[in-house]
C-alpha cells in the first residue's frame, strides 16, 4: 500500500554481501514517524513482536516465520529449533497465525540437514508473506461485492475497530481490504474508526493508513460506536480477527464484543447493521469450537493503560501518565464475540455464515 505515494509492504527481506536482513515498519512510532527498522537477529525479532513494533495477526505470523529463520542462521541444531519455536509461540499467544506460521516453517525444516535449515526457513517465510498478500486481495474482492450489493444512493458508512488494515498484514489488510477495494472501485465509502484504547491502533494506525490512501474516515471514541449504530449512522461493521474457532466465534481486539452487541441491538431496533469479520484461513483455529474460555487471552502490561503516548506541541514524542499512581489495572488485550452475534465471515473463499465455516474446512485445508 501507499506511504507518501510510495508502494510498501510491512515486512520484507534483503540479502546484501551475504548479510540477511528483515525490514519492518516500526508501528510504535506511527502516525508521527515513519521508520523502517532492520532486524538481523532472532532476539531482535522476538522483541519487535513483544513490543508491537510489528503487530496484527497475519503480520506477526510472517514476522515469526522470519524470526525462526534468523534463529536457524544463528544455530540450526534441534535444541535451538525447539527453543526458538517455544519462545516465538509464547511471544504473543492469542493470534493463531503466529503458531501456524512457526509450525509451518518448523515442519519444512525439521527433516533437513542442519546446513540446509536456514535457507529453507528463509524461503518458507517469504512464501508465507506472498501468500498473505494473495489471501487478503481475495478477501478484498469478496468484501467488495458485498459492499456493492449494499450500496444504494448514499455513502456507505463502515465501522471498524483496532487496525486490521495493511499494517496488520503483509499488505492490503483483512477488514480494510474490502474498504480499499470499494474505494478503488469508485464506491462512496466512509469509515468510522474506533480509537481502540489502550494502544489506540484505530486512532494511530487505521486513521493513518486510510489517510495515506485517501479513504474518507472519522475517528470516534470507542464508547461512541453504540450511539452511532442506534442512530442508524452505521451501515455495517467489519473487523479483523486474531483467532476464529471452528464454529465461528471471533476473537479480536478488546472491545470488539461490545461493538457486536451494539450492532445486534441496533438490528433488533430495525437498523440494518450486519457484523462481519474478515478472516484469512490461517486465522481459523479448527481445533477449538468455543472461543469463550478456550482461547488464551493475552494480558498486556498495566503501563499501556496508565500511560499514553503522543506528540507534544513542541513536536517531541512523549509518554504522559493518565492514572493515579498505584492504581490497580487489568489489561486483557482481546475478547471473543460469540458466533451468534456474527453475520458473516469474509474469507478468501467467499463469505460464510459462522455455521457454514465447517463446510469449507476441507476446501480451505486442501488449498
Ligand atoms: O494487539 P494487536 O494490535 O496485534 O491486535 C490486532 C487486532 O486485534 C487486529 O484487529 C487483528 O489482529 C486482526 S489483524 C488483520
Amino acid at each position: 500500500m501507499l506511504v507518501n505515494q510510495q508502494q510498501y509492504r510491512t515486512i520484507w527481506a534483503s540479502v546484501c554481501d551475504g548479510l540477511h536482513t528483515v525490514h519492518i515498519i516500526d508501528q510504535t512510532r506511527l502516525p508521527h514517524v515513519f521508520e523502517v527498522v532492520p532486524i538481523y537477529h532472532f532476539d531482535q525479532m522476538i522483541a519487535a513482536i513483544k513490543t508491537m513494533q510489528v503487530r496484527g495477526a497475519p503480520l506477526i505470523g510472517a514476522a515469526a516465520a522470519y524470526g525462526l529463520a534468523l534463529a536457524m542462521q544463528e544455530d540450526a541444531s534441534d535444541i535451538s529449533l525447539c527453543n526458538a519455536v517455544h519462545h516465538l509461540i509464547q511471544s504473543r499467544p492469542t493470534a493463531v497465525n503466529l503458531a501456524w506460521a512457526v509450525q509451518r516453517v518448523r515442519q519444512v525444516i525439521l527433516p533437513l540437514p542442519l546446513q540446509k535449515r536456514f535457507q529453507a526457513a528463509w524461503k518458507e517465510a517469504a512464501l508465507i508473506c506472498d501468500e498473505d498478500v494473495i489471501l487478503n486481495q481475495a478477501i478484498g474482492l469478496h468484501g467488495l461485492s458485498m459492499i456493492q450489493q449494499k450500496q444504494q444512493s448514499h455513502t456507505i458508512h463502515i465501522l471498524t475497530h483496532c487496525n486490521a488494515g495493511w499494517l496488520a498484514t503483509v499488505d492490503f489488510g483483512t477488514a480494510l481490504a474490502p474498504i480499499y477495494a470499494a474505494h478503488n472501485a469508485g464506491v462512496d465509502v466512509h469509515v468510522w474508526v474506533s480509537e481502540t484504547r489502550p494502544r489506540n491502533q484505530g486512532a494511530s494506525l487505521t486513521a493513518w493508513e486510510l489517510s495515506q490512501h485517501g479513504v474518507p474516515h472519522t475517528v470516534i471514541s470507542d464508547n461512541a460506536a453504540g450511539h452511532l449504530m442506534q442512530q442508524g449512522r452505521v451501515d455495517m461493521v467489519i473487523v479483523g480477527a486474531d483467532r476464529v474457532t471452528a464454529k465461528g466465534d471471533v476473537c479480536n481486539k478488546i472491545g470488539t464484543y461490545l461493538k457486536a452487541l451494539a450492532a445486534a441491538d441496533a438490528r433488533q431496533q430495525g437498523h440494518e447493521v450486519p457484523f462481519y469479520a474478515a478472516v484469512p484461513s490461517p486465522s481459523i483455529d479448527w481445533a477449538i469450537e468455543n472461543g469463550v474460555g478456550h482461547i488464551e487471552i493475552e494480558e498486556r502490561h498495566a503501563d499501556e493503560l496508565a500511560w499514553m503516548v503522543g506528540r507534544l506541541a513542541s513536536g517531541e514524542i512523549a509518554s504522559v501518565r493518565v492514572l493515579p499512581e498505584g492504581t490497580k489495572v487489568e489489561n486483557p488485550a482481546f475478547d471473543v464475540t460469540p458466533a451468534r452475534l456474527v453475520t458473516g465471515i469474509i474469507t478468501e473463499h467467499g463469505i460464510f455464515a459462522p455455521h457454514e465455516l465447517k463446510g469449507i474446512q476441507q476446501k480451505i485445508k486442501n488449498v
